[in-house]
């Protein structure tokens, strides 16, 4: 069977890695890929992005399924083009996608269905934002209400911090349409962990757990990313935390949104904030595959990925079981000179070792130019380290780290360090 794989970040090389493993694959194709996609002997880059070009495409090499691994064309609506001419496609429609694409919409659904997140009020008018921070006061957090690639989120310590992140979003327009109307919300401290669930529109098949470092720098500081690195299992997600996630987040949300009519197919990501008590909530619902959280969750799969696809698509998800690796996976993303503001691409890289059964890396922006690897984007590559526990997995990891190299890289050295307090 042939499957094609949307997008070109370190989640999709690591889709596309693990699919290409089952024996059933005859090709995986990635669209548009990356550097190490287009390296892989059993991956095919594809340089389509226009959605009905893709289907197009889809049609003529008879793909039998298309995984989307990007929140930009599942909100474009990828999911509904694609079903509409009878193909085969995991992920939601627009209308679930609105979980991520809209922040507002996201929040008064929680509200709606009870799903215990921070407090919030949405915005389009400037001096009612001020007077709501004013009223309120720091910390508090300012959210752009549409898709704005993980850079739309200001948690301000302080009330400076909020007023500006208010005329930066609302006056000065900086996210353009994504932040004409922005969620101002209650502060919540806590760990984070990122839960993620598949989902076939009846069934809910949990994923192993994982946690993100969003911050650039060691020790959680610095300037808000994408994600600087991430592990997996989350020792933060008990057994029992596990099963209350499910009762009191998960299952209402599917709940809810099929009550509002609309079903949800697809990945559906959980942003955790666990407070100091235990209780868990909602910070965002993303409905995709985290990037890098997917990288050392695909590197822990032991199941068939192909298989696991094929019972999404039909809504057999209750036949699955997922079998993981036990060991812990460390991912370390290697980013770009001047992520995330302004990456600087072009440069050389070097080093990259071969993947063994202890490590493997996964490539997001990066270009095979003339046979030399060149850096495309702000994350460049995620190393992933396996071990028995944390600290050999993130020996691993470091070991390939330190043999890579590009100028101006940057990454974080303590990539799990909130697993090991556990
Ligand atoms: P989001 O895109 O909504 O997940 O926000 C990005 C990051 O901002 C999260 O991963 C958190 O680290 C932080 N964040 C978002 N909302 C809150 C909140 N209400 N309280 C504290 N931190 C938050
Ligand atoms: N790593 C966070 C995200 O994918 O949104």
């Amino acid at each position: 069977m042939k499957i094609l794989v949307v997008g070109s970040g370190g989640r999709e090389h690591a889709l596309a890695w693990k699919l290409a493993q089952s024996e059933r694959i005859q090709m995986v194709y990635v669209a548009p890929g990356n550097g190490g996609t287009a390296r892989d002997p059993r991956l095919v880059n594809v340089n389509i992005t226009d959605l009905h070009e893709l289907a197009t495409f889809v049609e003529q090499e008879h793909i039998g399924l298309t995984v989307v691994g990007p929140e930009t064309p599942l909100a474009g609506g990828i999911v509904n083009l694609f079903r509409a001419r009878g193909l085969k496609v995991f992920g939601p429609t627009k209308e679930a996608a609105q979980l991520e694409s809209s922040k507002d919409f996201a929040k008064a659904f929680m509200q709606r269905h009870g799903i215990p997140t921070a407090k919030y009020q949405t915005f389009s008018d400037v001096a009612q934002a001020h007077a709501y921070i004013d009223a309120n006061g720091a910390p508090i957090v300012i959210k752009a209400d549409g898709l704005a690639a993980g850079k739309g989120v200001v948690v301000a310590m302080s009330l400076e911090e909020a007023h500006r992140a208010v005329d930066d979003m609302l006056a000065d327009n900086r996210f353009g349409d994504a932040g004409a109307r922005i969620v101002i919300e209650e502060f919540l401290a806590g760990e984070e962990a990122s839960f993620i669930v598949m989902c076939d529109g009846k069934n809910i098949l949990p994923l192993a757990t994982s946690q993100d470092h969003k911050r650039l720098k060691d020790n959680d500081e610095g300037p808000n990313t994408g994600g600087m690195g991430a592990y997996s299992p989350a020792p933060i997600v008990t057994p029992a935390m596990h099963a209350r996630v499910m009762r009191e987040i998960i299952n209402p949300t599917i709940a809810g949104m099929a009550k509002d009519g609309i079903v949800f197919t697809g990945f559906l990501y959980a942003g955790l904030m666990i407070d100091a008590q235990g209780n868990p909530r909602t910070l965002e619902f993303n409905c995709r595959m985290g990037d890098p959280e997917t990288q050392p969750i695909m590197s822990r799969l032991k199941t068939d990925l192909v298989a696991v696809m094929e019972h999404a698509v039909h809504g057999t998800l209750d036949q699955v079981e997922l079998e993981w690796d036990r060991r812990t996976a460390v991912g370390v993303v290697l980013a770009a000179a001047g992520y995330p503001d302004a990456p600087l691409k072009g440069a050389v890289i070097d080093g990259i070792p071969a993947e063994t059964p202890e490590s493997v890396t996964f490539h997001a922006g990066t270009a095979d130019v003339g046979g030399h690897l060149q850096v495309t984007g702000g994350r460049v590559l995620c190393v992933v380290g396996l071990g028995d526990s944390i600290k050999i997995a993130q020996k691993q990891a470091y070991e390939v780290v330190d043999q890579i190299s590009f100028d101006g890289m940057q990454c974080r050295r303590d990539i799990g360090w909130r697993g090991l307090k556990h």
